[in-house]
């Protein structure tokens, strides 16, 4: 197999690359009053406006052939039908498995995966209905008031997301919270507030090893204890979602209250399996099916929607010709809707922890640039902080903009405030504004002002997509994520890395795992490089201070 910069598509695509090196946005809107019809497309509620990207209907094709030649197609049927193409851990990759509402048979080493997963969705029913009805009681005889999901990476970023996203339709019966961080603050400051009596804390953890989630979960375990010291309790205020019962029963948890899952449900894509437990308990099973509806409808289209109106191939694809061709090192997500305000953390890891690689499959390094850097938060606030950059600094950032028509709230005004600059955003990106036009605007006395024209000229031509959809509801941002799931996806099998496995974090655990019990004494440590030792030794002599 020649590298992937060998190939002949690759090749063509440097060569259309410099072809096009003047194309200018302006000028293709101009000329073409079809562009946004061209390159749009719209799925259920969903619209995604691409149009406004450096590409011709040449740069599409060729792109698209990129993806066919990379077998894409047969990838894509190698994930769904559950072979195992995290070939480094022997694993399938099936979170499309636990959204599939089809109930189609779903085969891993010969047997169906479907009925087990159904069976921990009627479990998820059950023992949500009962929280929700007040019919599940703590060891006191009161309902439940606060859920404490204790997580971290995929255990906690998409259910936090997902909580906060669907916020409208959350009981106000119930608060969820969420703790992740080993640092204590997260853990001490959640539960400051917060009662035992009417406390049940979940703990998620696919390995139910992770250092920082057991260190939370016992400490909660101690706090809960303080308050009703009774160890039988344990039962009515602590539930656990694992791959490993095992470690769930030797940490003290009912077997009763343990959620399965399995291993070839990837962390960072596992919200959709029992890990979304505390989803469910927020805004009820009904709800939390919508959501996996939602994501199974954007599987179908996934899987039979031929390459050029393919959402997440073109995302996938757009993503590459920035990446590899413009030499873009990031990209930005931009959510005008304040309850995405952690949709750009959760796909930081999903996109990084999965695409952030430097091996190919077969172990060799790659010679080309993989996973973007991701980073945003919601508009308008990054208008107000990091944009400028975007508009007028010297990197080239392509851009996504997400919004809903509609509001769940109603106060006036607000929401076509927001649209109006979810839209003049992109604008503003792509048309700039010339020197003549920055003159014409200036008052008579500044237009000779050679340097307030340089500095109020933006070049435009900038790249971004748009996402109007019509309202945050659980299905449409079950549609979305799953978009954005398989993104990732297309990006990795073109670039022919193993999207599904994170070596990388491990190093660093490894290293702490050595360095904890150096803090744990009183001598001077000297077994590190100079850096590292002044660093623990200095913080050894602070910490007594
Ligand atoms: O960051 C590494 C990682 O393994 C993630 O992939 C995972 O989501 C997270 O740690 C938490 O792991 P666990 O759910 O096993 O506690």
């Amino acid at each position: 197999m020649p590298s992937l910069t060998q190939t002949p598509t690759w090749k063509s695509l440097v060569s259309h690359c410099a072809a096009i090196q003047n194309f200018d946005l302006r000028e293709a809107f101009n000329l073409n009053p079809r562009r946004f019809e061209q390159f749009s497309l719209q799925f259920n509620d969903i619209l995604f406006d691409y149009s406004k990207n450096l590409i011709t209907e040449d740069t599409r094709s060729l792109l698209v052939d990129l993806a066919t030649h990379s077998a894409l197609s047969s990838k894509i049927e190698a994930m769904f039908t559950g072979e195992k193409i995290n070939h480094t851990e022997q694993r399938a990759v099936l979170h499309t498995a636990l959204r599939n509402r089809s109930n189609h048979p779903v085969m891993v080493d010969g047997v169906d995966v479907m009925s087990n997963i159904n069976q921990v969705l009627a479990k998820m029913r059950v023992f949500t209905d009962k929280v929700r009805n007040e019919q599940w009681l703590g060891q006191t005889g009161k309902p439940v008031k606060d859920i404490v999901n204790i997580g971290i990476g995929g255990s906690n970023l998409g259910p936090k997301m997902v909580a906060t996203a669907l916020t409208p339709y959350a009981s106000d019966k119930l608060n969820v919270h969420f703790v992740s961080n080993v640092d204590q603050t997260d853990l001490v400051e959640t539960l400051k507030p917060l009662n035992a009596e009417t406390t049940l804390f979940i703990v998620a953890s696919k390995m139910f090893n992770t250092q920082e989630t057991m260190t939370n979960a016992h400490s909660a375990r101690n706090w809960f204890l303080e308050q009703i010291n009774d160890e039988k309790a344990i039962g009515k205020h602590f539930v656990a979602i694992s791959t490993h019962p095992e470690n769930v029963i030797e940490f003290g948890i009912d077997p009763e209250n343990i959620f399965e899952f399995w291993d070839w449900v990837g962390g960072r894509y596992s919200l959709w399996s029992s890990i979304g437990l505390s989803i469910a308990l927020q805004v009820g099973m009904d709800n939390f099916e919508q959501l996996l509806q939602g994501a199974h409808e954007a599987d179908l289209h996934f899987r039979d929607t031929p390459f050029d109106r393919n959402i997440p191939v073109i995302m996938g694809l757009l993503g590459i010709w920035y990446n590899n061709f413009y030499g873009a090192e990031s990209h930005a997500i931009l959510p005008y809707d304040q309850s995405l305000r952690y949709f750009c953390e959760f796909l930081q890891q999903s996109d990084m922890e999965s695409n952030g690689k430097s091996i190919d499959r077969e172990g060799q390094p790659v010679d080309y640039s993989t996973g973007p850097i991701i980073w945003g938060q919601p508009g308008t606030n990054g208008q107000h902080a990091f944009y400028q950059l975007i508009h007028q600094g010297t990197k080239l950032i392509p851009c996504d903009f997400l919004a809903p028509a509609n509001s769940h709230y109603h106060l006036p005004k607000h929401h076509d405030i927001l649209i109006s600059n979810f839209l003049a955003q992109p604008e503003a990106l792509m048309h700039g504004r010339s020197a003549e036009e920055v003159i014409a605007e200036l008052p008579e006395q500044d237009r000779n002002n050679a340097i307030l024209v340089a500095s109020k000229v933006f070049e435009g031509n900038k790249p971004s997509n748009s996402f109007l959809f019509d309202k945050l509801t659980p299905k449409t941002l079950g549609s979305l994520i799953a978009f954005y799931e398989h993104k990732i996806f297309v990006q990795g099998a073109i670039w022919n890395i193993n999207s599904f496995d994170q070596m990388g974090v491990e190093l660093g655990k490894v290293l702490a795992k050595v360095i904890l019990p150096e803090l744990l004494n009183d001598e001077t440590i000297g077994s590190h490089d100079c850096s590292t030792n002044g660093l623990i030794n200095a913080y050894k002599k602070l910490r007594k201070a």
